[in-house]
């Protein structure tokens, strides 16, 4: 039951390795080590191993990081000082500061703190922006993963009906907005939770992209046969027999939808590692300066 999946893992694994061979050509070269800096306030569970996921990343690429762990009641100015100071380091080519940040910090006044030049997430207005008007910037890691694995899978985009479920800053409107590019040329509808007739916009789509935060929303019946199905969602579910007494799930049934589709991304073991080769992909480039020279 494996042919039809797209498997973010070993896909993913291809670029970390690209990454690594560039980044020894980069420190032997010109002296410069990609250095990416964390900033986790509060002790969220998934962003805890988020951040713990993405620092040892950097240790297997051969990246320089730094990690400021700060308290759940941290003080906006405390964050915002770190920042600041990030931005000033030359050691430090990306700065990812690890959301949702605890509800009394402004969040959009912390993404426009950080120099736009080390946003490696693509989150500031100024790379956002750029996004849309298709010049030189950082793309957003998770929609950047999602072209990638659609690239590397032989997924044909051009002229193809897709589905986008969630119009979300930091998945949905961007993954929307690259796919609309001319470089895919897709044909794209964004879905949301005021749709009008859901089921009918998915049956139409040859590619699904769902990012919602609901576990198993897409069922069999949603879906085109010989569809491509990018799952994006990652859904604590209960699962009393485990040591962690939950299970990550997607927005897709998988086992539903397995039959009808041509690919599917699992979860775990689809977006997720892209997310994270894109942000070490966006840190080396914003190391080797091709994007802000
Ligand atoms: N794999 C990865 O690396 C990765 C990265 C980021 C996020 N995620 C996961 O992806 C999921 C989405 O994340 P997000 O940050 O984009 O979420 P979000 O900010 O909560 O946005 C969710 C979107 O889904 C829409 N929605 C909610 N319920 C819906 C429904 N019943 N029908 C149609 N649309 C509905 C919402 O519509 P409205 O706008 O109308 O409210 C919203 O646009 C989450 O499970 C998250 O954990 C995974």
């Amino acid at each position: 039951m494996l042919d039809k999946i797209i498997d973010g893992k070993s896909i993913s694994s291809g670029i970390k390795s690209e990454i690594k061979s560039e980044t020894e050509i980069l420190k032997s070269g010109k002296g410069i080590v990609p250095g990416l800096a964390f900033i986790l306030a509060g002790e969220n569970p998934a962003s805890v191993v988020y951040v713990r996921n993405k620092g040892k990343a950097c240790e297997e690429l051969g990246f320089y990081s730094v990690t400021e762990r700060l308290p759940e009641n941290a003080s906006e100015e405390s964050i915002i000082g770190l920042i600041k100071d990030f931005n000033q380091n030359s050691r430090i080519h990306g700065i990812l500061v690890q959301l949702p940040l605890p509800g009394h910090i402004n969040e959009q006044k912390i993404i426009e703190t950080i120099d736009y030049t080390k946003d490696v997430d693509g989150f500031h207005p100024v790379n956002a922006g750029r996004m849309m008007t298709g010049e030189k910037c950082f793309i957003p890691c998770t929609p950047y993963g999602i072209v990638e694995l659609l690239k590397r899978s032989n997924v044909k985009t051009e002229g193809k009906n897709v589905v986008v479920i969630g119009r979300s800053n930091i998945v949905g409107k961007p993954v929307a907005n690259l796919l609309m590019r001319k470089e895919f040329n897709s044909t794209v509808t964004v879905c949301h939770s005021k749709t009008v007739n859901i089921k009918q916009h998915i049956s139409g789509a040859d590619i699904v992209i769902a990012a919602i935060g609901k576990a198993g929303f897409v069922k069999r019946d949603f879906i085109k046969e010989g569809s491509v199905i990018i799952d994006v969602g990652i859904n604590r579910t209960e699962n009393p027999g485990s040591k962690s007494g939950y299970k990550l799930t997607g927005d897709v049934d998988f086992e539903d939808c397995y039959e009808k589709c041509r690919l599917i991304t699992p979860v775990p073991g689809g977006v997720g590692p892209m997310t994270i080769a894109m942000l070490m992909k966006n840190t080396l480039d914003s190391a080797k300066g091709v994007i802000y020279g």
